[in-house]
């Protein structure tokens, strides 16, 4: 048997790096479903699917096969084969990700099962959305993984100003704020924290803190 780690919560909870950081101490591989999402997206812009085109949705959706590997110990997404890291995370397609894309049941059906067979075949830390709620209900542990709207918002400005790219803290909350929305209140599979979910604020905490934290409730891990 597996062993799986849900990590659950919204955009820029830190739900990534603590996933990946404990993954590795624990030996696991870990799966960014949010990473699959988006692959999904940009088959679809490439393919020129729009959101109301409802059969050309279902066709792509059963071409697209999404699955993650690792090279040199970084997690890399493939698309039909091809490593899509390097273009996945555009504005564009994660605009397109969150407004339709992750609102489609075929695209969440044909990724959740995509996601249920890796977590089958290997022990996981996964993180998304509805990982505790609808792809691992019975995962091993369930964490909802979040923070002030305040502070992701912080914390993305101080990402992107070190990188040295000009942005307004006000307009990023405001993304997150919308984005917290959509993802909150789409009919199926919203986020939202699973019954039996420990409820884990990373607002003032720090990384290696909360991997601590979610490392103390692993119990008879293999
Ligand atoms: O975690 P992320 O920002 O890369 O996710 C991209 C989008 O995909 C975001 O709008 C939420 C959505 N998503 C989802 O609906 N279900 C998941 N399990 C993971 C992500």
């Amino acid at each position: 048997m597996s062993y799986q780690i849900a990590i659950d919560g919204p955009a820029g909870a830190g739900k990534s790096t603590i996933a990946r950081k404990l993954a590795k101490q624990k030996g696991f591989i870990y799966v960014d479903t949010g990473a699959m999402y988006r692959a999904m997206a940009y088959y679809f812009l490439k393919k020129e699917v729009s959101p109301d085109d409802i059969p050309s949705i279902e066709k792509r959706c059963m071409e697209a096969d999404i699955t993650i590997g690792y090279e040199n110990g970084e997690q890399v997404v493939y698309l039909n084969g091809e490593n899509v890291n390097g273009v996945i995370r555009t504005e564009e397609v994660g605009n397109m990700t969150s407004s339709w894309v992750s609102k489609n049941p075929g695209v969440r059906e044909r990724l959740t099962a995509l996601q249920k067979e890796l977590a089958r075949t290997h022990d996981v830390v996964m993180d998304g959305r509805d990982i505790g709620t609808c792809v691992l209900p019975h995962a091993d542990v369930k964490v909802y993984l979040t923070a002030s709207a305040a502070v992701r918002a912080k914390r993305r400005y101080d990402e992107l100003t070190a990188k040295g790219v000009a942005c307004d803290i006000r307009q990023i909350e405001e993304d997150i704020v919308l984005r917290d929305k959509q993802d909150m209140n789409r009919e199926i599979a919203p986020l939202k924290q699973a019954a039996d979910a420990v409820l884990v604020d990373s607002s003032d905490m720090t990384i290696d803190e909360v991997v601590t934290a979610i490392s103390n409730l692993c119990r008879g891990e293999s």
